[in-house]
């Protein structure tokens, strides 16, 4: 099924699609067939699988993959791109990584924290999913990374930055193929004291992530000499910015500094140029302000830059293997997120490579993992000690609905793990 190039809605929700739900196999009274699908990259049906689930023949098996992942409300295109990029880097291996097929369990995490311990639980408990990929939300990835932690389940998130996962909370089973909000955001601090701006305001949605990447670009920043105007929030996922660009217009520091992503980022960039204030204040952002969400937001986003993993143009031949194959795939262009989903498929490959395909022997699986390098569509991808990836942070511009690259603000950017006991 194909989606129309532009998945948000003018008001910056996204569309909302509806799953495949074939091979799903929940008796009356399981969890919800709408929450829960199952399906194979394989040619082994769910029925199938359960019969293969002998001991004897446990390596045969399908490797259990669980999405936990937000399929509906602001963060639902991000989700998607993860599930269809991890999906297209199976399929591209035949359906097979290190020897086993992969069948897949989705659930979707809605970006509700409340929801998060319960939906986990489910999918390692009642599901005996092998390993869980997700999610998107901070707050939503604390909670899984709790349970991750109590039942070694193995973890890889494929976007959430949340800085304890690969800080204080780091395990040999938790992965992360994204970046921390401390990596992404550190960096622009000094782009932006360079590029002149001595007073700047910062905005965001007020959770762990908002909090993580301003704080991260506050230190770089300062460190660097400049000064903070005014740090404005309001709850996530709220939308209604007027009254916060109204408090811009009145503060009118040199720029200002962002992090909203999905459907929220759309909204905030064309009300930020609606207000006019992109013609006297320069707007500036972590770079899930306008990756996946620059075609929707049309020529407000044009000339806004900000750091990220990533770049459209990169020019290496992964990434244009990767769009274009991602292209046939979905009909969509990629971004950051599908990177990201992809390159979690690529990071599980190497641990099952390690194992021989045998998922028991962690111990084979976690040094394969982290002694990874991936030549991924965003450069060179490798491991830290607390399992976080060291890449480059590229600052890029908004050209005519495209992340250009304009420079690397950071060479294979390290998180300092602060905490880590690893
Ligand atoms: C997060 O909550 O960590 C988060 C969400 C969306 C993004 C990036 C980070 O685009």
């Amino acid at each position: 099924m194909r989606r129309p190039a532009d998945a948000f809605h003018p008001d910056g929700s996204p569309n909302r699609r509806r799953h495949t739900m074939s091979h799903s196999t929940f008796p009356p009274g399981s969890i919800g067939r709408r929450k829960f699908l199952l399906g194979s990259a394989g040619l082994l049906t769910a029925g199938a699988a359960s019969r293969f689930a002998t001991p004897a023949l446990a390596q045969t098996a399908p490797l259990r993959v669980g999405f936990m992942l937000p399929y509906s409300g602001t963060f639902a295109k991000l989700g998607k791109f993860i599930d269809d990029g991890f999906r297209l880097y199976v399929e591209q291996n035949g359906g097979v990584l290190g020897g086993r097929r992969i069948e897949f369990i989705q659930v979707d995490d809605e970006s509700k924290p409340e929801s998060a311990t319960d939906n986990m639980n489910r999918l390692v408990g009642r599901e005996k999913v092998d390993v869980v990929i997700g999610t998107v939300h901070s707050g939503v990835a604390m909670a899984m990374v709790k349970v991750a932690r109590d039942t070694n389940t193995m973890l890889i998130i494929p976007n959430a930055g949340v800085n304890e996962a690969t800080g204080p909370l780091c395990a040999p089973n938790i992965f992360r193929t994204s970046f921390s909000n401390w990596q992404v955001c550190h960096p622009m601090g000094k782009v932006m004291f360079d590029a002149g701006h001595r007073n700047v305001a910062t905005i965001t949605w007020r959770y762990a992530a908002g909090t993580q990447m301003i704080d991260a670009f506050k230190e770089g920043f300062t460190k660097a000499g400049g000064k903070i105007a005014e740090d404005l929030a309001l709850p996530f996922p709220e939308v209604e910015f007027q009254a916060l660009i109204t408090r811009i217009a009145t503060l009118k520091p040199d720029a200002v500094f962002a992090f909203f992503a999905g459907g929220g980022a759309v909204k905030f960039v064309k009300d930020y140029a609606a207000a006019g204030l992109d013609k006297s204040i320069p707007l500036y952002g972590a770079g899930f302000l306008t990756d996946g969400t620059a075609p929707a937001q049309g020529a407000a986003a044009n000339g806004v830059k900000t750091t990220l993993h990533y770049a459209d143009d990169l020019d290496n031949p992964a990434n244009k293997r990767f769009l274009e194959a991602f292209k046939a795939k979905t009909g969509q262009d990629g971004d950051i997120y599908a990177v990201q989903g992809y390159d979690a498929a690529a990071l599980l490959k190497a641990g099952l490579e390690a194992a021989k395909g045998d998922w028991s022997q962690r111990g084979a699986v976690v040094a394969g993992m982290r002694a990874a390098k991936i030549d991924s569509p965003r450069g060179p991808l490798s491991f830290n000690r607390a399992n976080n990836p060291i890449q480059n942070v590229y600052l890029r511009e908004v050209r005519n609905g495209r992340n250009e690259l304009i420079s690397i603000a950071g060479q294979a950017v390290d998180d300092p793990a602060r905490g880590c006991r690893a």
